[in-house]
């Protein structure tokens, strides 16, 4: 597939208006995406499980007007307009629109809610640019003859990554590739693919709980954090070292190797971490008590052989990932030891999920 295959064909059918209703869950990756190339090209392939409680839900209704006026949108976040919204979705929509030329034609109502809370210092863009793409995908399945269920999902996943990289790894589950590895057949830059290979039981409804140290504004933006691998000292490195991590992956999904599989994890994060620490300005983006959790993890997988670990995103919240054999006292160490170093407690406990889904409209 190239960029080429998703530019839509003429339109066999005509719409007036409607509505559609799409929820998208987020993911969080274990091989990073950090560093982008021009167009949302990912400097380097990543792999991520998609969650299944964390999710944004969007309805979009259309109406169809003249096109010569533009874009035109409203934008409501839990029933309030957010006007703050709209650049972002005006600079999504400039993207795309090569490939969804129907754009102009409707003034567009966007609602979307999150089900975790906002200013959790949780990242919505995933979600929230993977369910704007599925209502999007919707309307132009409406719009033409045969659309397969495979390329509605492919070119879901396509638009997203145009809105934010990571969203196109939120379109499927429960373990999406992001960028084009050599041994991944069907691997691409484009958009995220299911893993195509067998994925051992251990790894069955792992578990994720995300301790919410920080939950204020991002200090960096990932745009601005992205960049900052151009030119970075070590990025040539970093990018060599992701491929080889998928590969290790690789082997650790086919045998099941939660040792390996937590040495892969920790060492991906910190090395996201690093990367922030290291480029030109300068980032730290843990924050005391994120190290306070990494080392009672380390120390209560050493005392408890267990195989609980972390990973962590561009900020201070931790992800706890554990297999699910663990829940019961994983989740009991954490409210034990880890919730005081949460901001008022809170924390939200997600799984592995099967990706986003349309609801029926009421
Ligand atoms: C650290 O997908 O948010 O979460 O493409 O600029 O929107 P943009 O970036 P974004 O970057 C996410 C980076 C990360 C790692 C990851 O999810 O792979």
């Amino acid at each position: 597939m190239t960029e080429k295959s998703f530019i839509l064909k003429p339109n066999t059918h005509t719409l007036e208006n409607g509505s559609v209703t799409w929820s998208s869950p987020s993911n969080i990756a274990l091989v990073k995406y950090w560093g982008k190339k021009q167009h949302q090209i990912p400097e380097n392939p990543s792999i991520s499980f998609t969650l299944d409680n964390c999710k944004t839900i969007t309805n979009l209704t259309y109406a169809s007007k003249d096109s010569r006026s533009g874009f035109s949108f409203d934008v409501f976040l839990d029933g309030e307009q957010k006007d703050s919204f709209k650049s972002k979705i005006e600079t999504f929509f400039k993207r795309i629109e090569q490939y969804v030329p129907f754009l102009k034609d409707y003034h567009f109502i966007i609602k979307t809610s999150n089900t975790f809370p906002h200013s959790s210092g949780i990242a919505s863009s995933a979600s929230g640019m993977s369910a704007l793409a599925l209502c999007l995908m919707s309307i132009e399945k409406e719009l033409s003859e045969d659309i397969s269920e495979e390329f509605f999902k492919q070119k879901a996943s396509f638009l997203a990554r145009l809105g934010s990289g990571s969203a196109c790894r939120s379109v499927e589950g429960d373990l999406i590739v992001w960028g084009s590895h050599k041994a991944i057949v069907g691997s691409s830059d484009l958009f995220g693919v299911k893993y195509p290979y067998n994925v051992h039981q251990n790894f069955k409804n792992y578990q994720d709980t995300i301790l919410l140290v920080d939950k204020g504004e991002k200090q960096v933006s990932s745009t601005v954090g992205h960049n900052l691998m151009h030119n970075h000292p070590f990025a040539t490195r970093r990018f060599e070292q992701a491929h080889k991590n998928m590969s290790q992956l690789m082997n650790v999904f086919e045998n099941g190797d939660l040792d390996a599989f937590v040495n892969i994890v920790e060492s991906e994060a910190l090395t996201l971490h690093a990367m922030m620490m290291t480029s030109l300005p300068y980032f730290i983006l843990m924050k005391p008590n994120t190290l306070e959790i990494i080392n009672k993890i380390w120390s209560y997988r050493n005392t408890n052989n267990s195989k609980v670990c972390f990973t962590l995103d561009a900020g201070a919240n931790v992800h706890v990932l554990y297999p699910e054999n663990e829940k019961d006292s994983v989740l009991e160490f954490i409210k034990n030891e880890l919730v005081v170093y949460c901001q008022n407690g809170q924390y939200i406990c997600d799984q592995i999920g099967f990706g986003a889904k349309q609801l029926i409209d009421e």
